[in-house]
């Protein structure tokens, strides 16, 4: 397992160390080197150079590269999950479906490596032609979560190089260990020192603005709040960099009266509580029509009693603990002003004495549209249940938001489900499905939940320019 950084092929050592905490303990499982600003600077020189010779490779030879990326990260899936759960804590089994999804990000760009399409056209006065390339950005600073700390390093490495670009990974403090042997892997599967460069820091601040002000960095992709985002983009602005934000949700979760109940909690549990709650695209609200609310509340209760809390490692764990302590905090005090604001405790609503950092799988009935708790992003194991009479309220009320990640709606009506799907101002709807994300579509969010997409083909062309010829000939 490398615990240094990797700068343009070779494994250092930094000026300080970032340890690495088991959260289902708290205990310090590793160092990891940490890189300085000089270190980040020093990287994005090493990638520039390692860009170009990137760039000019035949696109069939990178998506190659990329195939064998893929098939490297699946064949060392056990490993790679181990390492997630020791580091993050989620439970092994989220871990592995982790890894398979960050896999496929590779393969599914090793398709788009080779189809990265121009246009020619002729131009509406006759007088020359239209033509239309996507070269690559340059070189990219990644900057990633904890909450998925190999997925969100791979969907933007992956278009990255397919596209040609180099990049300079800061991984979350939390989290380094997986990128970095995420991207001893990539080496191991033929990608050029200096492509994929990773630079974990204690300075996460210092660390950006070298990076940034750096010539050659041309982009920047990040997945992680809303909050760190703004900031990120108003220092981006002072370069004009392109940016790739996908930040914070709030995902409304809605059930009409005609759903299949059974199936629309099997949806929540998914949504609400995969990858121990701990995702942006987490079910945040529960709306559900009034005359079926009781009997949904019932059976998401249920279905929330039966979890097994503990350590990711243990078999048979459904939901692993949350990251630090400070989310520990954040996530009882919303728990709390909900019930003071009149909600109804029906499942857990403490936190779970340690070692490690656990909260209670926690379901709160009959809370209010505008409760505090429907105004942060919980990332926590709580379910909140309003009931709802009024669709156009309900919509509205699920829509009063600045985030507009993901949102969920269960009906057996399609023709509603899909008009109800139109009417959110979501960047993703998940109907009668409570999983969505997929390398093959566009993830990403609207209002403050981010700008561009990540996966499908819009993926790839996030990491290129735009270049227009006008040729007469
Ligand atoms: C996230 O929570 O940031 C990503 C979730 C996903 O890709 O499914």
């Amino acid at each position: 397992m490398p615990t240094q950084m990797l700068i343009g092929g070779a494994w250092r050592d930094g000026d300080a160390v970032l340890p690495v905490l088991d959260p289902a303990t708290g205990e310090r499982i590793a160092e990891v080197a940490a890189g300085s600003p000089a270190d980040a600077v020093e990287a994005c020189s090493v990638a520039a150079e390692a860009q170009k010779r990137w760039a000019a490779a035949a696109p069939r030879a990178r998506a190659e590269v990329l195939r064998a990326c893929w098939q490297t990260l699946v064949d060392h899936g056990d490993e790679l999950a181990e390492l997630i759960t020791s580091e993050n804590g989620k439970p092994l089994a989220d871990a592995r479906g982790e890894i398979t999804y960050a896999a496929e990000f590779f393969r599914w760009n090793a398709e788009e490596a080779v189809r990265i399409h121009g246009t020619i056209s002729d131009a509406p006065s006759g007088a020359n032609k239209i033509l239309v390339r996507h070269p690559p950005v340059g070189v990219v600073v990644v900057v990633t979560p904890w909450n998925f700390p190999a997925a969100m390093i791979t969907r933007k490495v992956a278009p990255a190089l397919a596209a040609g670009n180099a990049v300079v990974i800061k991984p979350a403090e939390d989290t380094p260990l997986t990128a970095l042997r995420v991207a001893e892997l990539l080496e191991e599967a033929g990608v050029p020192p200096g492509v994929v460069n990773v630079v974990p820091t204690t300075d996460p601040g210092a660390w950006f603005d070298a990076a940034v002000d750096h010539p050659a960095v041309r982009m920047v992709s990040f997945t992680g709040s809303t909050e760190t985002g703004r900031k990120l983009l108003r220092r981006s602005a002072d370069r004009v960099l392109k940016v790739g934000m996908e930040l914070g949700g709030n995902a409304p979760f809605i059930v009409f009266d005609d759903a299949d109940i059974d199936a629309a909690v099997e949806g929540a549990m998914v949504a609400k509580m995969r990858h121990s709650a701990q995702t942006c695209t987490a079910a945040n609200r529960f709306f559900v029509e009034g005359g079926v609310a009781e009997e949904f509340t019932a059976k998401l209760g249920d279905a929330m009693g039966a979890l097994t809390v503990g350590g990711g490692l243990t078999e048979g764990v459904d939901c692993g603990p949350m990251i630090n302590a400070a989310a520990i905090e954040k996530i009882h005090r919303l728990v709390q002003s909900a019930a003071e604001s009149g909600a109804a405790t029906t499942l857990g609503g403490s936190p779970i004495d340690g070692p490690g950092f656990f909260y209670e799988p926690t379901v709160l009935a009959n809370v209010t549209a505008d409760a505090a708790i429907t105004r942060s992003e919980i990332f926590g194991p709580v379910a909140p249940v309003i009931p709802f009479t009024d669709t156009d309220a309900m919509i509205a009320a699920a829509n009063d938001t600045e985030m507009g990640l993901a949102a969920y709606v269960y009906t057996r009506d399609l023709g509603r489900g899909l008009h109800v799907s139109e009417r959110l101002e979501s960047g993703m709807v998940g109907l009668n499905r409570g999983a969505m994300s997929d390398p093959a579509a566009p993830f990403g969010g609207m209002k403050q939940s981010g700008l561009g997409r990540e996966g499908a083909s819009e993926g790839v062309y996030e990491f290129c320019e735009t270049q227009y010829i006008a040729a007469s000939w």
